[in-house]
Order: C-alpha cells, then sequence, then structure tokens
C-alpha cells in the first residue's frame, strides 16, 4: 500500500469532496452564493470566531475558492493555502504574510516578472520597507548581501521570466534561512510539475493560477501555499483587503488543474523541441531555453527538476530588435502576440513593451533582457506549425 497518491492522482482529484462528507458530484460544483444561513446563531457565532470551520460570507471564505485552494495545497505539499483574485494579489499577500515593517529589509532576485519588482519598490518601498535586488543565481553575492541585509523575506522565481534562470533552491533557501530571512518561491512558470519548493523549504510559494493551473487562458487568480503559522495572515489579508477569487474563475482554475500533469508535460517536450528548431535555424543571436547545454542554469535546472522538463517558454534574440520583433508580431498567423503564458496556445511576447515595461534600462541591462529579447510561450499546438510561423514573419 502506497503512502500517499502520486501527482497524477492528485491533479484530477486534489480539492474535491471536503464539503460533502456521504457523497459528492463527481464535477465539482460553483457555488456563487454571497453569504451562508446557518441554522443558529451559536453556529454562525463558533464559524466567525473561528471555533469551527465553515462559510459565512464569500470574502471570507467560499467552497469553490476553497476547493481550488485545497488542491494547490495538495499539489504543492503545503500546510495551508489561501486563493486570491490574481498572481499579484497573492505576491501582495505573501509579502503581507512575511510580516513586513517599516525599517525592514526585502530582498528580490534580480530576475523577477517586472510587476513583481514594481509591487516591491513602489508600494512596499514607500511604505518604509528597504528593497535590494541580487542575482540569486550567484550564491556568494547573494550571502553577501543576506549578511548585510539580514532580510525579512526573499522573493525568487524558480524558472525566471523570460530568460529561464534557474536559482539552486535548496542552498539558496539554507542561506536564507540562516539569517532568519523567510523565502518567498513564484513557482508559476515550473509548477508542482517540475518542482515542490515547500519540500525544500520555503516559506511560501507563490502561482499566478492564470497560467499554467488555468492554462486556457480565461481565468485570473492566484494563490499562497505556506506552511503552518501563515494561515491567520493569510486570511486576515484576503478578508480585509477582500481580493477574493470569484467562485466561478476558482471553477475554471480547478478544472485546468485536472489536466495540469499532462499538459504541462507536453508543453515542456514541445519547448524543447521548438528551442531545437529555433537554435538550428540559425536566425537568432541566441536562445535561451534552459534544456540547452548553454544555458547558465542547465545544470541546475538538471538537479532540481531531475529530467521532469525544463518548462515551457523559450526566449530568443531576434537580429534588428525592435522594429524587426514588431514586424514579426504583426506577421504572425498562428501564434498569437499576447501578454500572457501558460496556455494551450503559444504567445509572444515583447518583455520591454509588456511584462518589463516599467524596469529601467540600467535594470534590464543588469538583467539581460534587450530591444532584442522576445520571449515565447509554447502550446500544444504542432511544434513544427509554431516554429514554421514564427521563421515566416521573421522574413
Ligand atoms: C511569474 C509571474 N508571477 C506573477 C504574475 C502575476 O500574475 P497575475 O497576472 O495573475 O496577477 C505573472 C504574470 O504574468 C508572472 O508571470
Amino acid at each position: 500500500m502506497k503512502d500517499a497518491p502520486s501527482l497524477e492522482t492528485l491533479f484530477i482529484h486534489a480539492g474535491q469532496g471536503h464539503e460533502w462528507p456521504r457523497q459528492y458530484p463527481t464535477a465539482p460544483a460553483i457555488i456563487p452564493s454571497t453569504s451562508f444561513r446557518t441554522q443558529s446563531p451559536e453556529i454562525m457565532d463558533a464559524i466567525l470566531g473561528g471555533d469551527a470551520p465553515g462559510f459565512t460570507y464569500s470574502r471570507h471564505a467560499n467552497p469553490t475558492v476553497k476547493a481550488f485552494s485545497e488542491a494547490v495545497r495538495v499539489l504543492e505539499g503545503g500546510a495551508v493555502a489561501q486563493a486570491f483574485s490574481s498572481g499579484m494579489a497573492a505576491l501582495d499577500a505573501a509579502l503581507f504574510a512575511v510580516g513586513l515593517n517599516p525599517g525592514d529589509r526585502l530582498l528580490l532576485s534580480r530576475d523577477l516578472y517586472g510587476a513583481t519588482m514594481t509591487l516591491s519598490e513602489q508600494v512596499w518601498g514607500t511604505m518604509g520597507i528597504h528593497v535590494e535586488t541580487v542575482d540569486v543565481t550567484d550564491l556568494e553575492r547573494t550571502e553577501e548581501a543576506l549578511l548585510r541585509l539580514r532580510p525579512r523575506g526573499l522573493v525568487v522565481e524558480t524558472l525566471s521570466n523570460p530568460l529561464m534562470k534557474v536559482p539552486d533552491l535548496s542552498r539558496l533557501i539554507a542561506l536564507a534561512h540562516k539569517v532568519e530571512c523567510q523565502v518567498i518561491v513564484d513557482n508559476t512558470f515550473a509548477t508542482p510539475v517540475l518542482v515542490r519548493p515547500l519540500t525544500l523549504g520555503a516559506d511560501l510559494v507563490v502561482h499566478s493560477a492564470t497560467k499554467y493551473l488555468g492554462g486556457h487562458g480565461d481565468a485570473i487568480g492566484g494563490v499562497v501555499v505556506a506552511h503552518q503559522g501563515y494561515e491567520s495572515r493569510l486570511h486576515q489579508y484576503v478578508k480585509i483587503r477582500g481580493s477574493v477569487l470569484s467562485p466561478f474563475d476558482a471553477w475554471l482554475l480547478l478544472r485546468g488543474i485536472k489536466t495540469l500533469g499532462v499538459r504541462f508535460e507536453r508543453q515542456c517536450q514541445n519547448a524543447a523541441h521548438a528551442a531545437d528548431l529555433l537554435l538550428a535555424s540559425g536566425r537568432f543571436h541566441r536562445v535561451y531555453y534552459p534544456g540547452l547545454p548553454d544555458h547558465p542554469s542547465h545544470w541546475t535546472a538538471n538537479t532540481l527538476f531531475s529530467g521532469r522538463g525544463y518548462g515551457a517558454v523559450v526566449t530568443v534574440d531576434v537580429p534588428g530588435g525592435r522594429a524587426r520583433i514588431f514586424h514579426l508580431l504583426s506577421r504572425l498567423t498562428l501564434v498569437g502576440s499576447a501578454t500572457t503564458v501558460g496556455d494551450v496556445y503559444t504567445l509572444c511576447l515583447y518583455p520591454s513593451i509588456a511584462s518589463h515595461r516599467n524596469q529601467s534600462a540600467e535594470a534590464l541591462q543588469a538583467m539581460g533582457i534587450s530591444d532584442e529579447t522576445l520571449r515565447i510561450a509554447v502550446g500544444l499546438e504542432s511544434v513544427d506549425d509554431i516554429v514554421d510561423d514564427i521563421l515566416t514573419a521573421l522574413d
């Protein structure tokens, strides 16, 4: 008898059945009710006081939303999970959950999604939090920054957006914990299919569920999964700030998760194949994909992801920069030009006008993002068709 079901089984069943002790529907239920009637005021008192489980008002908790967060909790191997209206709301909640106070320091990976950087620097930074960035793939520099700043939190991505750099998570977490710094890992690009950061000691894991968890480009949401001890701050955040996930979106995201395993496995294979073809075409100054031996994170990715894949994003440097990329984007027919990743559709994004638009020229240069950088989020179409569309549009 196995101790626990495998991930493939959990994708299908996690999060379902908890509110239905005797029988439950095969497909999860959408419960859009804003409030819940209780049989007695004593029951309502107990639920609102946190002395009994249950539902009173959907800004506090909702069964469909809970089913979604419970599914991600199980997949990420955490003790608690809280869903939010977007990935950004989830990141903001994770920063709140680590207990930042004025005067505290916050250390960020230099290679974060642009809006995460803006949130940290321009929202938390104006509230008396000192924010610094460091290249987390350079452990020596990161250790120096940790010892110098003794930050309350460190924010990293398992696969950075858009250059797909991979930090050595286990060693990074150990270094952070030496100075009592809590580690927030944005696992959006890797998903629990490749790695489960909480099992490596991370304190909180964040997802933009909008991406691979949902997978179909039809719902925006976010989720934080954490170890014991973070529940009350995460719950307080959603109750008071009100950044709740809608039950309809929770249902779509939960439905997406059921095929996450097969979708993501195939998308990783497609991306690896596309990276090979784009490289072989000789048409790009550089192709960035951690599955390629010349990617700076190739060996770290091999260890961290143990051969399960290297993610589904391939980034290229297009000779000719902005003018040529605008030409390419306007001529694509199959591949879309859109600002997201993780969908079943292949989508291209030009980071310098989109995800990293608000970053300074110096910050972009330090990250290695130039006006030639083009991100390709590989979907489920035939790889030959995807690459053919891109190369034809480039001509
Ligand atoms: C790595 C990463 N984290 C967080 C977010 C924010 O997610 P959302 O758009 O759901 O707020 C994004 C969005 O692109 C992202 O790429």
